[in-house]
């Protein structure tokens, strides 16, 4: 049995050392692992009519409307919401953490592919398309 010993330390290194290189390719920063093959985030082609719009109307406005704006911040239509974006409130407030209190959605925060457009629409300018 001794013999064995020194043997089975090695399979053990081994197999560790095996889930230490394999562990990163399992993280969920592997799009098509997220999503599945074919419905990643797409980011290349965002609209307002398309994305942002319903990213705001849903997450955003039932706070930052015209008759009940939060903060003094009305979400309501193209031109409030790029006067936010551009200002950089609006990314600033959802990108911060959730545990401090000024982040937004107060109730949790936007998806990684949601933020991922709104960044997106940002660097083009903001556009009403
Ligand atoms: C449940 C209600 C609620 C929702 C939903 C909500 N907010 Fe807010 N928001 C508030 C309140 C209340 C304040 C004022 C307190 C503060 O500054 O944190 C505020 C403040 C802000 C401010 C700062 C306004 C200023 O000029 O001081 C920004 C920017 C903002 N929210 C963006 C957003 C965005 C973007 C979303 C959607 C992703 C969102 N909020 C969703 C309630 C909400």
């Amino acid at each position: 049995m001794k013999p064995q010993l020194p043997l089975m330390k090695v399979s053990f290194i081994v197999f560790f050392a095996a889930m230490i290189v394999t562990a990163p390719s399992c993280t969920s920063d592997n799009v098509d692992d997220k999503y599945g093959p074919g419905s990643a985030c797409d980011t290349a082609v965002v609209t307002f009519s398309q994305d942002i719009k319903a990213i705001i109307g849903q997450n955003c406005e039932g706070c930052h409307n015209g008759n009940s704006a939060s903060g003094g911040l009305n979400l309501a239509g193209h031109g409030n919401i790029q006067t936010s974006a551009l200002g950089g409130d609006l990314m600033d407030r959802i990108q911060r953490p959730s545990s401090d209190p000024l982040s937004m959605p107060p109730g949790g925060p936007l998806s990684d592919c949601d933020q991922n457009k709104l960044t997106a629409w940002i660097n083009q300018g903001a556009p009403n398309n």
